[in-house]
């Protein structure tokens, strides 16, 4: 049971006033301003239920859900750090480092196939307590998160992209932002809207349109959907990307557009553009986190010849994927 519900009502008002609109929806009278909202529910009789069309139980949930959305809009609770303190390696060996990660800053995970990145990812994702089996332990804001603060965020702390990313709904791209902007009670829904599919687009390169079916999206307009929503419209502060090289997305935009929104980002890549862009990078070794590394200047300036060999890699895919022939007179520019 929430928090919430058993405080006076009195004070629930104080901070959330639009909680007062919510049990009007639900012809519920505030006789009592000092006893607690789940009092002030409880003396109604389950007729009372009927007629609204809903039921004690599902009334308590829709509030709290309502309450925390109120609370996350408006940002009450900030995730300022997430620390990942070390369990113990695929050998049973003590880690050697632990991971602080902070909002606005690209952290990335690297080593070999099958080292544990994945794994990191899902420790995170899972809020560790010990209790996964590498053992490690996360804390937001320095402390082991508790459930008040996964409510905070109504289920929202983390969001997570994956290579395999399938819609399963029957719904229009623009439906599907629709009714997950309105979810999240923006006020201009329909102009984020607007604003993630341009994005999603210049993310993918590949058109759609706000009427085409989410089932019809290919592998990468998925992943650049996925990303726009979660860089507008998703209140989640942390981000985990699971290896978007192969993806279709503009890579580089995609992080700008995600770091913009003061998120915690971790990704687990193998691709060596991505690592250098990052601010840092956690290197796994045999199921352990190894080191840390920070980026440095001499990286940093490596980039930049890195990227235009990749942008020759680009010109080359799209030279073959698109049916040239190689010769003394086709070449790739
Ligand atoms: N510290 C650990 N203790 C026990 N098992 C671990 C540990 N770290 C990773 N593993 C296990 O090792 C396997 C491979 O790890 P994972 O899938 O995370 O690798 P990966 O680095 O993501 O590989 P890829 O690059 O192929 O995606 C998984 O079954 C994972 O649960
Ligand atoms: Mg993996």
């Amino acid at each position: 049971m929430s928090e919430f519900l058993s405080i006076p009502v009195k004070d629930l008002l104080d901070e959330n006033p639009f909680v007062g609109d919510f049990l009007q929806s639900i012809d519920v009278a505030v006789s009592d301003e000092s006893v607690s909202v789940l009092t002030l529910l409880e003396a109604y009789p389950s007729d009372h239920w009927e007629e609204q069309g809903t039921t004690f139980d599902d009334v308590t949930e829709q509030l709290t859900t309502f309450i925390n959305c109120l609370n996350s809009v408006e940002g009450r609770t900030t995730i300022e750090s997430l620390t990942v303190l070390p369990g113990f390696d695929k050998s049973g060996n003590a880690e050697a480092c632990l991971l602080e990660l902070i909002p606005g800053e690209i952290t990335c995970v690297v080593g070999p196939t099958g080292s544990g990145k994945s794994r990191l990812l899902a420790d995170i994702e899972w809020l560790a307590n010990r209790d996964t089996p590498t053992k490690r332990q996360v804390l937001l804001n320095g402390k082991p998160a508790d459930e008040d603060m996964v409510n905070h965020f109504g289920g929202k702390l983390i969001a997570q992209i994956t290579q395999n990313m399938n819609f399963v709904l029957d719904m229009s791209v623009s439906e599907f932002l629709l009714m997950h902007a309105q979810s999240r009670l923006l006020e201009n829904a329909e102009a984020v809207v607007d604003e993630v599919i341009a994005l999603a687009n210049e993310l993918s390169g590949e058109q759609f349109n706000p009427n085409t079916p989410v089932t019809f999206l290919s592998g990468g307009q998925s992943r650049a959907l996925m990303i726009a929503d979660v860089a507008c419209i998703g209140q989640a502060p942390i981000v985990l990307i699971d290896e978007i090289e192969n993806a279709g997305v503009n890579k580089k935009k995609a992080l700008d557009l995600l770091v913009n929104k003061d998120k915690i980002v971790l990704m687990a890549t193998h691709d060596p553009l991505l690592i250098l862009l990052a601010d840092k990078r956690v290197v796994i070794k045999n199921g352990g986190m190894h080191k840390v590394i920070v980026t440095n200047d001499f990286e940093k300036n490596y980039y930049r010849e890195l990227e235009q060999l990749d942008l020759q890699l680009q010109k080359t895919k799209e030279f073959f994927r698109y049916g040239n022939e190689l010769s003394a007179n086709a070449k790739i520019e």
